[in-house]
């Protein structure tokens, strides 16, 4: 992998183009290193628009890093609801901590110092240094790849070994010194914008003359695409439970898969049980109460990125006589009014059913069954 072209010549097109249509994100107004890790961490695994929505809603609530460090983890998930992968939102809070005690609120302007907080790898490193610090370091997120893997013809999966470690080598060949917050949002904006996963605009990118995919006319077999994996099937169940007014929730282990969020007790079918006996059993197993179920509500699916989860949603209730669990999966649990559910941060498929609740049978919530 080698770059074979007029730097000069892209750095000054690809400036150019990036001074008059750079998009106008929120955080580019300052570049308040704050503001951009929180972009940064944000964006990962998510599309531009609703990472921007996050963002701005997290910065009303959380207007500095003092802000985060003293919420509880509980609300912290609750800001982060929807966005998935909440290890990123654990870690904030964790940097964001960490910062308080060690550099009195501020991020180290240093890359092996953004190094060691928690949730910064090299990627978050390097665009924080670049993008809030001006330092001359690339970045290479996924679409910096894909622009890469155009401009420089790479014929091999940017999954292959040594590819992605080639591609931050190029970025550093191209980088222009002093230019790095850039030049390097530049290249992201190229990908985000124009040289796009599918159909993108090679009559207007301002260096598609430099572009040896363009020039050779197969832009739409680069980058190499690799077979998709099927996505693995699991089917899960999940039980409502209404008691004298209050809706019994419990709030998984923090090192869990959805660690720290709250949840209706439930989990994963055994083979051959049906999701009704899987109800009863996790309700058991989970917290000690023996319920009855009333009827099913509806089914959830939702897609994870290797995963698609269906989700049995029913309505049950307590038959016995105390109300005190014996937690063995959850690491609090409280009995909550049907208004206070929005207080709390659910995984996706759990908010879907109380969304869909709430639409179709609200009087679930309030009156037993
Ligand atoms: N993706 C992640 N960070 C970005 C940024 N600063 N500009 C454009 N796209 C991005």
């Amino acid at each position: 992998m080698k770059v074979d072209i007029d730097i000069l010549s892209f750095r000054s097109s690809l400036l150019r183009w990036f001074r008059r249509s750079a998009r106008p994100l929120p955080w580019r107004n300052t570049y308040d290193p704050y503001h951009v890790w929180l972009s940064e961490v944000m964006l990962q695994q998510t599309q531009m628009e609703r990472g921007v929505t996050y963002f701005n809603r997290w910065l009303l609530r959380f207007p500095d890093i003092e802000s985060v460090a003293e919420a509880t983890s509980s609300e912290i998930l609750k800001y982060w609801e929807g966005l998935g992968y909440y290890a990123r939102g654990r870690n904030l809070h964790k940097a964001a901590q960490l910062l308080m005690v060690k550099y009195n609120g501020e991020l180290p302007r240093n890359y092996d110092e953004l190094l060691q907080l928690p949730g910064i790898g090299p990627y978050t490193a390097a665009a924080v240094a670049s993008i809030a610090f001006n330092q001359d370091i690339p970045v290479v997120d996924a679409n910096v790849e894909r622009v890469f893997a155009r401009l420089f013809d790479i014929d091999r999966p940017l999954k292959g070994k040594g590819v992605h470690a080639g591609i931050v080598n190029m970025a550093e060949k191209l980088l222009p010194s002093g230019e790095a917050r850039k030049f390097n949002q530049a290249l992201m904006d190229l990908g985000g914008l124009i040289c796009t996963p599918r159909n993108p605009d090679c009559a207007v990118c301002p260096v598609a003359s430099h572009c040896e995919a363009y020039q050779g006319n197969f832009v739409e077999d680069r980058p190499i695409k690799k077979a998709k994996q099927p996505l693995i099937e699991i089917e899960m169940a999940t039980g409502l439970l209404l008691h004298q007014g209050h809706i019994f929730i419990q709030q998984r282990h923090d090192n869990d898969i959805w660690g720290g969020l709250w949840e209706f007790p439930g989990g994963r079918l055994k083979s051959e049980e049906s999701p009704e006996k899987a109800v009863k059993r996790e309700y058991r197993e989970e917290t000690g109460f023996t319920v009855e179920i009333c009827s099913k509500v509806t089914t959830v699916v939702h897609f994870y990125t290797k995963y698609r989860v269906i989700l049995h949603c029913f309505r049950c209730r307590l038959n016995q006589e105390s109300n005190l669990p014996d937690l063995k999966a959850a690491q609090a649990y409280h009995w909550v009014k049907e208004d206070q559910l929005d207080h709390y941060g659910f995984p996706a498929g759990h908010r879907k059913y109380i969304d869909y609740v709430r639409q179709t049978c609200p009087h679930i919530l309030t009156s037993e069954c």
